[in-house]
Parts: structure tokens; C-alpha cells; sequence
């Protein structure tokens, strides 16, 4: 990008022409202020072109806008300059470009081939941001926002420059999951402004699955007031107290939906509600049985995973949804609607004397052709009351009317195959942009699914496949990122998984592919932090920590310790126990240290300000004994969901949180040292086993056990290796839900008991709970 770096000038260093039109404003006081050397915007503009000098801004530079756009925008930056930076700018007066001042200017002439798209000139003699429309003079708001907020306080210098901008894609969306965990309208708001500041425009809202219905159905009262109340699986739905079920319940009225609508029209952002079906119907058929397949009653889904509960194919069933939808289309009034089609396992439908009848009727030949009539349906309404359609890729299955959209989230190859049909897409890979995938290996990621969506992943995502011949390109309208909470249970943790990645997908949707380039957008990173920061939100730490790796050897009193930054920033760090700063040590190669080792390190932006505050790793002969669940390693070969999941109970405060092959639950202590090692203490939680696996059920495996309540199976040499211990588990756990085993071994049949690798397992088929590993101990003798 052709920025070049504006050198510190004082304010006073104007040009000739600028110092005169200042003369013709009343005198500024002097006051310390932030100088803006080099513009770090997120995404990045598609062109910057900068310049010599500044421009001075404080609390009395007036505003001048333009018409109601230029006011609209005017208000917005003025509202978070306020937020950001304490700025209390005077209200915007009517007016164009005036010597001093900063205008919001209506041009036709902007952007007239990139909708949204707007200029931004900054000059030491004022600032005008110009746009053909609102929302070009919103995002011209935004950006200028940015450089007030890359400074800190109430004045500041901004550089010389002109952008000229305009997004790659019209489609930029996030989608949240409102329907597995609940999110209160002040939360979605959070969000809705949170993407407005990422120049995101479409806010795809998951509003009903097996696990809850969300939106206020007038016709279908039953909708809500069943289907938005789930029992939690295990300890979270009961009283301890009294045993009474304790519900998870929550849902948006009509009235609440109108206004989230109404505020995230006002950040230019658009609703695309989603109304699930034929699958993800559970909560649907709880409220109202008559919609399901089967003839018994089924309640609100307490599991996670691939469920098969489905809508049945009754033209009552139509009816129902088309009357929903009809209340749906009042409530958005955006183009489209998704329709959801995902994950709909057919075996309902192939069971269902019923079903098959109806297949007869309809004249379809098998069961996705029928999820293809189903769809259809939805598509012949929405499209004959001014709407259209979007759904999952599967909807590409038996068919799809041509004008329905299509959002590829199994990869990119559904998006490939419609494109190639003529359909829109709009690219949601699961590969690169779920957000509830875990953004680093760090031991402190909240729950969610630990194979990682990295931030460069999200970064590097290409919408626009190489595959796709160029004369279907136009159908790519952008790109989402998806975010599910079925592990994510707070509004911190929500704000975990989107920030920073939100900025990634900010620039892969908006940048131009010239102007993106990973190492630079690291080098403006922090800037954007400071941002959240000055908004209060609430950002994911991990990807800025110092992470250790500590190879200790408690025998011979030595360890090594390997640091990293999963973003690539230098690390610096002390032994002294005191909190590192830019001047301490740099790490630059593995530290082979005696025990005991006190170890603080944090990450550094080029400037040398920490990035998250120092990570602390103690390390003694005795720590060295023990290995936590997030410590230990999955065992190989134990099928493919490796799950973060958090604990039951207790209902209220801190849970513990556990990593889980739910396949085939198995941890790993890599060459443990049992050379002075007769037995261990595992302590193990148990946890409900509250997932549908669908057809991937029958890859679930146990091993056999050998008494009532299973045992705790450890192995040496891997888990192929001798059996050193089988320990009978009792019944339950002790009162606050974990036990603590001794765990005698037997260790006569090891080749070695230098360096073993200890497999732990639990054996029998406990469902509806499954134990876990909390924490391994070897007990020297
Ligand atoms: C999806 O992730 N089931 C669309």
C-alpha cells in the first residue's frame, strides 16, 4: 500500500495556504496532544495516498454535514469519538467544506461504480469526507473515527492523507447463534456496533434449533413459551436445593426484534433472520408436536451435535410455516430470509410410513428430493412477498429454485457447485470462518472446538475461488463468519471467539486483494486493540500471551522451557519473578533453566507496549508431578471431535472445563517418567454425555468393563501398552462432582519406565454421563 509514513510535525507546521485559512478561525488553545504518525485502519481502505503536515482536532473543531446522511454520519462520529476518546464535539451545523472544520459531504460524483464506497481528505486547512450516499458518509465516519481513536484523549494530530475506499464484497456478515445460548438485546446491540465498526453489513441472526426457539411468533404462542425453555443436561438444570428443574429459557418479542432491527439499520447493517428447517426443527415439534415425524412428544434438545428430529411434509406443516414467515417477513424488512436446510438426517422421513406416503403424493423419488420440495416451498413464498431465499449448502440437494442463495459452510465446494448453477453464494467455510473453532492452543481458550480457526486462517481465506471460471464470479456476494454457542454461555466468552478475528474478517470482506497483507495488518493489530479497549470490548487475550512449553526433568532438576506468541510477536521475559517489559530479555531460542524456574514473559507491539498482560510459569520438582486436563495430550486414533467443554455444575460461578474426545474419551501423558513412580492420584469429573452423533453414532466406542460402574484404565507404552492399573469407579462422584482415585501400577511389564507414554481411559458405556480427566499426580515413592 502507497502509505508512507508522516514525519512528527508540530501542529503549527503548516503550508502557506493552510496557516492562512487557519488565521481565519479563532485561536486554539495549546495543549498536549497525540500526534497520528502512521494510519492503522482495519479493514484496509482501498487506497491511502498520504501526505506532509496534520491536521489539529480537538473538542473545538466544528462539524458541518451535509443534508440528513451528512448528519447521520456527523452524529456517529461525534458519538464514538465521544466514547472512544472523551471528544465532546459541538452538534453539527448545516454546511459543506469550511476552513477549521470537519465535513460530511454528499457527492454524487464519489464512488458512483462502488456502492458504499467514500472519500476521506484530511488537510491541514480541515477534514471533508465526501459519499454518494449514507452509507458511504458512514463508513467515511467510521474511518475518520479510526485515526481519532488510534490517538488516546481529547486532541490530537491527524495525518495529511486521502483515501479513497470501497468494499470488495456486498456481502460481509456474521452470523450469531441467539438460539443455543440466549443473548440479551443490549448484547446484540453490543455486537450490531461492534460490526458497524468493522464495516460489516450483515448480521445473519440464528434464531431457531433443536435447542431453542427465539422469536416471538404471535399465531404460535406455544413456539416460545415451550420452545424457548430447555432443562440443561446434567447438574445445570437442577436445583440443588430442592431437585426442582431448573430451566434455560429466553426469547426475543416482537417488539425487542424491531428495535435490534431498527438500530442495526441505523449502523447500515441488514437482518437476515434464519428459520430452521427441515432439520434443527426440535424445539418447533416440542411446541407443537402435530409438526413432527413421530407420533411421540419430544422436548426442547438438551444435546449438542446432529440431531434427527425433523418437520414432517403435512400441508398443515406448510401452513405453519408459511404463517410463520409471514410475521418473519413483517418483523425484517431486508431482502432475505435463510431457511436454514442443514444437517437434515433423513431417517425420520425414510421410517415414516406416513412420510413416504406423502412422497407418493408429491410425485418426489427420494428423500432429497423431498427436502428439495420442502425448501421450494419456503422459496415460493418468501419470493412471492418481495423476498428471497438463502439457505445452508445442503439445499443444492434434489435441486433449488435458481433465484435462491446459497451460503457454502461444508467448504468452499458447495459455493463452486452453485455458483456454477447460477445461484449467489456467499462464502462460510467451517474450514476458516466458525468462530466457536478455538482461535489459538492456548490452555486459557474458553470452551468451544479445539481444532483452531486462526486469526491468520480467517485472514487468508480467499472468497473468490481460483476454481471458479470468471464468468461466474459475480455470483460470490461475500463472505460470513459463523458463530455457534453451543459451548459459549456468556457474553465475555462471546466477545472471546469474535475479537480479534472480526478484524480479520473485517478486511478479507472489505479490503481489495492488493491492499491485504498479513504482516501488515499484525503491525496495526495493536492499534485496533486499543480501540476495543476504548469501547470496552472485551477481546481475546490468548492470541496475544506469552505460551510456554516446559520440558522439565524433576530427576536431574533441569527444564526447557519454549516460549511463543501464537501471533508471531517478540516475547520478552524475566526469571526474577518481576513483570517483564520491552527492555527485559527477548527470547529468541529455548531456555534450558535449572528448577526452581519463575518465568514471566509477555508479547510486545513494535512500540513496546505489552499485548496482554505477562503470562507467569512456575515450575518446580513438585509442579513438574502433576499434569491438568488442558495439559495432557489426545490420544491417537480416538476419532475426530476433540470438544472444550465446560462442566455442569455448579449452577452458579466457575465451572471447570475439560477437553474430550467425545468419540472415544482418552488422555495422553507423553513420556512420563515413572522411574521413581509406584502409583497416581487422577482425579476425574464426570460430566453428561449430552450429544447426538447422528449417523456417526456407531463410531462412538467403549471398552468393555468389568465391574458395576467401570473402571479408570491405565496403560504404559501408549494405549496399545501393557495395562498398569484398572481401578473400579464408584457410582457417582463425591459432592461437588469429582473423585480422587489412588491408582496403584503395576509397571513389571514396561520395556522402560524412564519415558512412558501413560494412556488413561474410562471403560463401560456410562452414557448418560461420561467421566473425564481432571488432573493426573505420580506419587514418587
Ligand atoms: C452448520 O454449521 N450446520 C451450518
Amino acid at each position: 500500500m502507497p502509505v508512507r509514513l508522516i514525519p512528527r510535525l508540530p501542529a503549527v507546521a503548516l503550508g502557506l495556504a493552510a496557516a492562512t485559512l487557519l488565521a481565519a478561525c479563532a485561536p486554539r488553545p495549546q495543549r498536549p496532544h497525540e500526534v497520528v504518525v502512521a494510519p492503522a485502519l482495519i479493514p484496509a481502505p482501498a487506497r491511502l495516498v498520504a501526505g506532509d503536515g496534520g491536521f489539529d482536532l480537538d473538542a473545538a473543531t466544528p462539524l458541518y454535514a451535509d443534508g440528513l446522511a451528512g448528519q447521520q454520519a456527523a452524529h456517529r462520529f461525534a458519538a464514538l469519538a465521544a466514547a472512544s476518546n472523551g471528544l465532546r464535539l459541538a452538534a453539527p451545523r448545516a454546511g459543506g467544506p469550511t476552513p477549521g472544520a470537519i465535513a460530511f459531504v454528499r457527492d454524487p460524483a464519489v464512488s458512483s461504480e462502488a456502492p458504499e464506497g467514500y472519500a476521506l481528505e484530511i488537510a491541514p486547512s480541515g477534514i471533508v469526507v465526501r459519499a454518494a450516499d449514507a452509507r458511504g458518509l458512514f463508513h467515511g465516519a467510521t474511518t475518520l473515527w479510526q485515526l481519532v481513536a488510534q490517538a488516546q484523549g481529547e486532541a490530537m494530530t491527524l495525518p495529511v492523507l486521502r483515501i479513497e475506499d470501497a468494499p470488495r464484497f456486498g456481502w460481509r456478515g456474521l452470523m450469531l447463534d441467539s438460539a443455543r445460548h440466549f443473548q440479551s438485546v443490549d448484547e446484540i446491540k453490543r455486537v450490531l456496533d461492534a460490526m458497524a465498526m468493522h464495516k460489516l453489513n450483515v448480521f445473519h441472526w440464528h434464531l431457531t434449533d433443536d435447542q431453542g426457539w427465539r422469536i416471538e411468533i404471535k399465531r404460535y404462542p406455544r413456539l416460545t413459551e415451550i420452545g424457548g425453555c430447555r432443562i440443561p443436561a446434567g447438574d445445570g438444570g437442577i436445583d440443588p436445593a430442592t431437585g426442582a428443574p431448573v430451566p434455560y429459557c429466553g426469547y426475543y418479542t416482537q417488539d425487542q426484534i424491531r428495535e435490534i432491527v431498527a438500530y442495526a439499520a441505523a449502523l447500515h447493517i441488514e437482518v437476515v433472520p434464519e428459520i430452521n428447517g427441515p432439520g434443527h426443527a426440535q424445539a418447533a415439534v416440542s411446541a407443537y408436536p402435530e409438526l413432527g415425524v413421530l407420533d411421540t412428544p419430544v422436548p426442547v434438545l438438551a444435546e449438542w451435535g446432529v440431531n434427527r428430529t425433523l418437520f414432517n411434509v403435512e400441508e398443515s406443516t406448510f401452513t405453519f410455516l408459511e404463517n410463520v414467515l409471514a410475521e418473519v417477513v413483517d418483523l425484517f424488512p431486508g431482502r432475505y430470509v435463510h431457511v436454514g436446510g442443514d444437517e437434515a438426517v433423513k431417517d425420520q422421513w425414510q421410517a415414516s410410513p406416513r412420510v413416504q406416503q406423502r412422497m407418493r403424493e408429491l410425485g418426489v423419488r427420494d428423500e432429497a428430493q423431498l427436502q428439495s420440495h420442502f425448501i421450494g416451498r419456503m422459496e415460493r413464498y418468501l419470493s412471492t412477498h418481495g423476498r428471497r431465499l438463502i439457505g445452508w449448502d445442503e439445499i443444492l440437494e434434489g435441486g433449488l429454485p435458481p433465484e435462491a442463495t446459497v451460503m457454502s459452510w461444508r467448504g468452499i465446494e458447495g459455493g463452486i457447485a452453485a455458483a456454477a448453477l447460477g445461484h449467489d453464494v456467499v462464502m462460510s467455510p467451517v474450514s476458516d470462518l466458525y468462530l466457536d473453532y478455538l482461535q489459538t492452543d492456548a490452555p486459557g481458550e474458553p470452551p468451544g472446538r479445539p481444532s483452531m480457526v486462526t486469526l491468520e486462517q480467517v485472514y487468508t481465506f480467499e472468497p473468490v475461488p481460483a476454481a471458479l471460471p470468471a464468468a461466474q464470479r459475480h455470483h460470490i456476494l461475500g463472505v460470513q463468519a459463523n458463530m455457534w454457542t453451543e459451548h459459549t454461555r456468556s457474553f465475555a466468552r462471546l466477545q472471546h471467539h469474535l475479537f480479534p478475528r472480526m478484524a480479520a474478517l473485517a478486511e478479507t470482506a472489505w479490503s481489495p486483494v492488493e491492499a491485504r497483507d498479513y504482516a501488515d495488518f499484525l503491525a496495526r493489530l495493536p492499534v485496533q486493540l486499543r480501540r476495543y479497549r476504548a469501547l470496552d470490548i472485551a477481546y481475546a487475550q490468548t492470541p496475544f500471551q506469552a505460551l510456554a512449553t516446559i520440558d522439565g526433568d524433576r530427576r536431574d532438576g533441569s527444564a526447557r522451557v519454549t516460549l511463543r506468541n501464537p501471533l508471531g510477536y517478540p516475547i520478552h521475559y524475566t526469571l526474577n519473578g518481576r513483570v517483564p517489559h520491552a527492555g527485559s530479555p527477548r527470547y529468541t531460542a529455548p531456555l534450558d533453566l535449572r528448577l526452581p524456574v519463575q518465568l514471566r514473559a509477555a508479547a510486545f507491539a513494535a512500540d513496546g507496549t505489552p499485548l496482554a498482560p505477562a503470562t507467569t510459569h512456575a515450575v518446580d520438582a513438585t509442579s513438574l508431578l502433576t499434569r491438568r486436563n488442558a495439559e495432557l495430550a489426545v490420544c491417537p486414533d480416538v476419532g475426530r471431535l476433540l470438544l472444550r467443554l465446560e462442566d455442569d455444575g455448579p449452577l452458579t460461578g466457575e465451572r471447570a472445563i475439560f477437553n474430550v474426545t467425545i468419540f472415544h474419551p482418552c488422555w495422553l501423558w507423553p513420556a512420563a517418567d515413572l522411574g521413581d513412580i509406584d502409583r497416581l492420584t487422577v482425579r476425574a469429573g464426570r460430566m453428561p454425555y449430552a450429544f447426538q452423533l447422528a449417523h456417526d453414532e456407531p463410531q462412538r466406542t467403549f471398552l468393555p468393563a468389568r465391574s458395576a460402574h467401570g473402571e479408570l484404565q491405565v496403560q504404559g507404552e501408549g494405549c496399545a501398552g501393557p495395562v498398569l492399573a484398572t481401578v473400579p469407579l464408584p457410582a457417582a462422584p463425591d459432592a461437588d462432582g469429582f473423585v480422587s482415585l489412588d491408582v496403584p501400577l503395576d509397571t513389571a511389564a514396561l520395556a522402560s519406565r524412564r519415558a512412558t507414554d501413560l494412556c488413561l481411559r474410562f471403560t463401560g458405556d456410562t452414557r448418560p454421563t461420561m467421566w473425564v480427566v481432571d488432573a493426573v499426580t505420580l506419587q514418587p515413592r
